[in-house]
């Protein structure tokens, strides 16, 4: 199995960068792109809560408005500031955006609690039966 040590490592620093004034709960993740490049993010939250972002998407948003399409896997680490990391799935939405993205059985989610304590998926095992950009294809 592959080292994916390096990629937690960027989700927990991207982790820092979180804006959390509501919920206090801080997630970070980095996607790795096809071309060896990694995207950070952390999540967003607002006053009026529903723009509120996660973590997930705005890493995933940066690398496509940088032109990127081709995505390998996102590593994913959250829990409650100042508390223990927890096992932090990325949520339904979130998923879909992979979705987009994604080839849904190789993309991988590392869902960590450290660099080395970590659980591996690929998208499809998380959003099974999906609709993607090809369900538009006439
Ligand atoms: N959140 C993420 O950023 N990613 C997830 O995978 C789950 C939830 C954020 C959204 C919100 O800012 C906070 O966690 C609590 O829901």
């Amino acid at each position: 199995m592959r080292d994916w040590s390096f990629l937690i490592r960027e989700a927990l620093k991207a982790r820092e960068a979180a804006y959390t004034p509501y919920s206090h709960f801080k997630v970070g993740a980095a996607l790795l792109c096809g071309d060896g490049t990694i995207y950070r993010g952390g999540n967003i939250e607002n006053a009026s809560y529903t723009p509120t972002i996660c973590a997930e998407r705005v890493a995933i948003f940066q690398a496509v408005n940088q032109g990127k399409r081709e995505f390998e896997a996102i590593a994913v680490c959250g829990g409650p500031e100042g508390g223990e990391l927890q096992y932090c799935a990325p949520c339904g939405v979130c998923r879909q955006v992979m979705r987009e993205f994604a080839v849904p059985k190789q993309f991988r989610i590392l869902i960590a609690r450290s660099p080395e304590e970590f659980k591996e998926y690929t998208l499809e095992e998380l959003l099974p039966e999906s609709f993607g950009p090809d369900n538009l294809k006439q």
